[in-house]
């Protein structure tokens, strides 16, 4: 590079003629500069694209994805910045749109997410590292903002709240429930996929929601996630009503800007997340986030194509599922309105 300069100082150009009355010296240093700025300026941009088509994936927790580049963005620590247990906990529910919930908010400049899912509330081994483990997870924050973690989990654990509340008696929860037929169902869709990763099979989702004497199984797992008046009492026997806000995930789905706004609120935060920052992606079928530097849709494992269930094994799920929503409802002052056949 410095030889090539130098030959083009011989050639006696008007930009050259200049060049001619520096010393040597001079001329090989400002070489020197003018390489090492055009080097930094090329791996800059270099830098941010890949920042941005890394952040296209946003999954990145335990059960689903690999680590993507938001979790290293939480481990860089600016100045002033320090790890803090959270402030606010997405608790569930499974397949409510959890992941959606988390990443709208995270547009907010207020919001510092964990990534990944922590599971610290709902696993004994994770629970016995103690508040300090906890706190070595969460991603770095200014003192002003809020942390949130979401483990979905956490709702259907018996014991979770005390635990929660022994951390942080005046958290505020946000709670993201579906209609309960269409969160089993996606449930089931999870379940399959996973199953066929490993090639595996699941049984006929009839199967596995209904006994053979045609009653709903309530052993199976993800027929009794959808109960959300069994789960919501302990919640409300441990903390304040006040400090749970129950979002609606369908609504979400349709239209996610309404359902962010109540959570700024929610969380005493201003007005930042405006309708500009979410557009509907037609090949996903989902809203998707825009900020300054990139559009982001969530990864394929959300919003995935659900299997076609008989109308007939709905609607008798739908009046399983009546009484326990109604006893929901009633609980938590909230009518959803889900159909009940
Ligand atoms: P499906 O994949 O069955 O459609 P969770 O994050 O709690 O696991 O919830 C997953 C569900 O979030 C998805 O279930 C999907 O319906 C819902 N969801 C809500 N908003 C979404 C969005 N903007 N993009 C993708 N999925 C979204």
């Amino acid at each position: 590079m410095a030889v090539y300069c130098i030959r083009a100082v011989n050639k006696q150009s008007a930009i050259t003629g200049t060049l001619w009355y520096l010393s040597k010296g001079r001329l090989y240093a400002l070489c020197v500069t003018v390489f090492i700025v055009s080097f930094c300026l090329v791996a800059h941009v270099l830098y941010m694209r890949y920042l941005n088509d890394s952040t296209l994936c946003l999954e990145s927790y335990h059960d689903d994805e690999p680590i993507n580049v938001d979790t290293l963005r939480e481990k860089i620590k600016l100045p002033q910045t320090k790890r803090r247990l959270p402030q606010c906990l997405i608790i569930g529910v499974r397949k409510g749109g959890t992941r959606a919930l988390l990443e709208f908010l995270n547009i907010h400049s207020m919001i510092q997410r964990s990534t990944d899912e922590i599971h610290f509330f709902d696993n004994e081994r994770k629970y016995n590292m103690g508040l300090e483990w906890y706190r070595q997870q969460m991603p770095y924050s200014f003192a002003d903002q809020i942390t949130v973690e979401k483990s979905p989990a956490y709702f259907i654990t018996e014991g979770a709240p005390e635990r929660i509340r022994a951390m942080n008696e005046s958290i505020r929860l946000l709670l993201i429930v579906r209609e309960p037929v269409t969160r089993l169902i996606s449930d089931y869709s999870q379940l399959a996929a996973n199953k066929a990763k490993k090639d595996k099979f699941i049984r006929p989702f009839q199967d596995l929601v209904f006994r053979e004497d045609g009653t709903v199984n309530t052993d199976y797992r993800a027929v009794r996630v959808s109960m959300y008046s069994l789960y919501i009492k302990m919640w409300l026997s441990v903390f304040q009503r006040d400090q749970i806000l129950i979002i609606n995930g369908d609504r979400m789905i349709r239209d996610p800007y309404p359902e962010i706004y109540k959570t700024e609120q929610f969380l005493g935060l201003e007005h930042r997340i405006g309708r500009e920052n979410f557009f509907y992606n037609k090949t996903k079928g989902f809203y998707c986030v825009r900020n300054y530097t990139v559009d982001k849709c969530l990864n394929e494992s959300k919003g995935r194509k659900h299997p076609p269930i008989d109308p007939e094994i709905i609607s008798k799920l739908r009046q399983f599922y009546a009484p326990f929503n109604r006893e929901f409802y009633n609980l938590v002052r909230q009518d959803f309105g889900w159909p009940e056949d």
